[in-house]
């Protein structure tokens, strides 16, 4: 997670994700499912910027008037759990800045949570090491400690239990966002435990390797046609993404958004325009291109 201390205040990015390879292992007692997923961050972020608030009390802002900033927001929660696990009482003004989309499958929200325990701690010096971050995290959601570990994990248990992985090379990602988004509950509810599970030998390998040909011929989200069930913008994407013949395509998590895997940026860019237009108002999502482990790739 990248960061800047300006005068009096700490500021952090906090990036989206997307999952290369997203397989669901079976259902647990507790409600959750197993799965074996892969990881990366992307470079599009949210901001946030935090300043001491001498009241004691949380305070949060934002840029999107959509987003609630109350309670049960996550950042709120966040905070909240921070200071009852470590019995700091100081306060806070949260600042944040909102560019991932929403119930888009992108964790945005669990980023922001993540950002907000990283920011806390400097603000104010609690001294917590990143590895107790991530079990704080994993309370909050089961994204969240992934962004301790960024730019690529492969991710098993409910999503939290991380191993860092060493990108072989940074990725040309065109995202698609419809403008309708999914609740992951309700997509988790819909989805089936397979019989055989895919395995995600294939798509580790190419990853590390840097093969993006091999790559996007090893993408895979079980997710997938649920959410397309659920909401038929998903396939239209699809439909038109796989016309455009990039090295590999999918939805991101439980949706709604998708990413065509390109083979530079110059392919990124042509697919990027293509899908700019030609799309019935109610469906035209938001395109924009994005690179994957932009940080951390070894090219
Ligand atoms: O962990 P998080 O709060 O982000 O999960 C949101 C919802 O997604 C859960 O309440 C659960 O319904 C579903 N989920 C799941 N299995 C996972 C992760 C999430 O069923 N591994």
């Amino acid at each position: 997670m990248r960061s800047e201390q300006r005068a009096d205040a700490v500021v952090f990015w906090a990036p989206a994700k997307v999952n290369l390879f997203l397989e669901i292992l079976g259902k647990r007692p507790d409600g959750y499912h197993e799965l074996e997923t892969l990881m990366v961050t992307v470079s599009l972020h949210d901001e946030l910027e935090f300043k001491e608030e001498s009241s004691g009390s949380i305070q949060l802002t934002c840029d999107d008037r959509e987003l609630s900033t109350g309670p049960e927001n996550l950042i709120h929660k966040a905070a909240e759990l921070l200071r009852r696990r470590t019995g700091c009482a100081r306060g806070a003004r949260i600042g944040l800045t909102k560019r991932i989309p929403m119930a888009a499958g992108l964790a945005g929200g669990s980023s922001d949570a993540a950002a907000t325990l990283a920011g806390l701690n400097r603000l104010w010096d609690l001294g917590l090491p990143p590895a107790d971050l991530m079990v704080l995290g994993a309370e909050l959601g089961s994204d969240v400690p992934f962004f301790f570990a960024g730019p690529a994990a492969w991710c098993t248990g409910r999503g939290e239990i991380i191993t860092p992985l060493i990108p072989g090379t940074a990725l040309d990602l065109v995202l698609i966002c419809p403008p309708q988004g999914l609740s992951t509950a309700a997509v988790f509810r819909a989805v089936r435990v397979p019989e055989r599970p895919v395995s995600g030998d294939a798509v580790r390998r190419a990853f590390v390797a840097g093969d993006v040909a091999e790559l996007g011929r090893s993408l895979h989200n079980r997710l997938q046609a649920p959410a397309e069930t659920l909401c038929p913008a998903v396939s239209e994407v699809r439909r038109r993404v796989e016309a455009l013949a990039p090295a590999g395509h999918q939805m991101s998590g439980s949706g709604t958004s998708y990413f065509a895997l390109c083979r530079g940026p110059d392919e990124a860019r042509r697919i990027a325009t293509a899908l700019s237009h030609g799309w019935d108002e109610e469906v035209r999502p938001r395109v924009s291109l994005v690179t994957g482990c932009l940080e951390g790739a070894t090219d």
